[in-house]
């Protein structure tokens, strides 16, 4: 049949459903980006829900190698998409679900994760050391003891997070070719790490370069109170191995808001404020090196945060409203010289431990 045929045919309503779409199959179609090309050398992965990927890998494996079984619960914690994520595939594949979040949840997504099943439990109070997530962690031990056996996906930790990445290295090589620079938001470390060894498969010398936020222990910096939510960390995961970054931004609030709005103006990209904070670092990379292939991740779309972070008047509100967005970052050489709004730091595929120490005892940079 030619296009017009078929054409013809769709538009009478009797085209016949592609054989490829599953019945129910919400999260195959949802899961994978789209690419997008945004200037001659950047280019964008962008998700609806990120999380969904890792989520239905972690649990998929888990019922294929029998470690989750029909009956058991599946208890994780998260105040995000990872929730969401194990949201959706929980109620498709039929398994209960019991998330430990915090008051951070908002209440958008606490409907939307209840309408799919999952119980929500809300952990009040920070610990002394570790905040809330070491509250969320304590309570989801005595959880999971209640629920025995209940099965645990561990984003953190599981090496299956960063693992369900590869997909998305292979699908950005086959479409765009090889990939000079990675950038994009680092949580639990899957996301960047995955996509990064994903890439370097194909081509070693790929750079990867991570964005992260000011009072998040992730890079070096000490642990404090964080209104730019998803990308950052209180705890150390050890799905994060630094060795695989070569460079470091750390953005406030203010910077990655403002940059989302760009993103929406410039572009027609209606995304989250982690996908600003990408886009920002992004698009610094590939202006300063025309001769780069850019890659950015973008983990989640903006209508979580129409009400909030995307509206101009919270944004007033709240003192983070920017009216002109800074071109460049400030280097430093240490992390302990940040001074807030937009730094960066030559990471040097560097081990965690490293920056601790003066400069000049720590390892080389490669
Ligand atoms: C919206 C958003 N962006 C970015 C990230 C960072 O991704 P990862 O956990 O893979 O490092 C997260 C993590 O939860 C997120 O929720």
């Amino acid at each position: 049949m030619n296009g017009r045929a078929l054409n013809r045919q769709a538009l009478n309503g009797t085209a016949p459903v592609a054989r490829s779409v599953g019945i129910g199959d919400a999260v195959a179609a949802t899961e994978m980006p789209r690419l997008v090309r945004l200037e001659h050398n950047l280019y964008a992965a962008c998700f609806t829900v990120m999380k969904l990927l890792p989520a239905r890998h972690i649990l998929d494996t888990a019922i294929a190698r029998g470690e989750l079984r029909p009956g058991m619960t599946v208890v994780e914690t998260s105040s995000g998409t990872f929730g969401l994520g194990l949201a959706m595939v929980t109620a498709l594949r039929g398994y209960p679900l019991v998330l430990v979040s915090d008051p951070v949840l908002d209440a958008p997504l606490r409907a939307r994760l209840e309408d799919l099943g999952a119980r929500v439990e809300i952990v009040p109070e920070p610990a002394p050391v570790g905040g809330h997530q070491r509250a969320r962690l304590d309570r989801l031990d005595e959880i999971r003891k209640e629920y025995a056996p209940a099965f645990v996906p561990s984003q953190y930790d599981n090496p299956l997070n960063p693992d369900a990445y590869t997909a998305v290295a292979d699908l950005v090589h086959e479409r765009i070719g090889p990939v000079d620079t990675l950038v994009g938001c680092v949580g639990s470390g899957g996301s960047m790490c995955g996509t990064a060894h994903g890439l370097r498969r194909h081509r070693p010398e790929t750079r990867a370069v991570a964005v992260d936020t000011h009072h998040s222990v992730l890079f070096g910096l000490p642990d404090g109170p964080r209104t730019l939510r998803g990308l950052g960390n209180s705890l150390m995961p050890g799905n994060v191995e630094h060795d695989t970054f070569d460079d470091v931004h750390w953005l406030g609030a203010a910077e990655a808001f403002g940059a989302t709005g760009r993103l929406h103006r410039d572009h027609a990209l209606f995304m989250g404020p982690t996908s600003g904070a990408a886009h920002l670092v992004a698009r610094w990379e590939a202006r300063r090196h025309p001769d780069r292939t850019v890659l950015a991740l973008f983990a989640d779309e903006g209508h979580r945060y129409q009400s909030t972070s995307g509206d101009p008047h919270w944004l007033r509100r709240h003192g983070l409203h920017l009216t002109v967005l800074p071109t460049e970052p400030h280097t430093v050489t240490d992390p302990a010289r940040v001074r807030g709004h937009w730094d960066r730091m030559v990471w040097g595929r560097r081990a965690a431990p490293d920056v601790a120490r003066p400069p000049h005892e720590r390892a080389p940079v490669r």
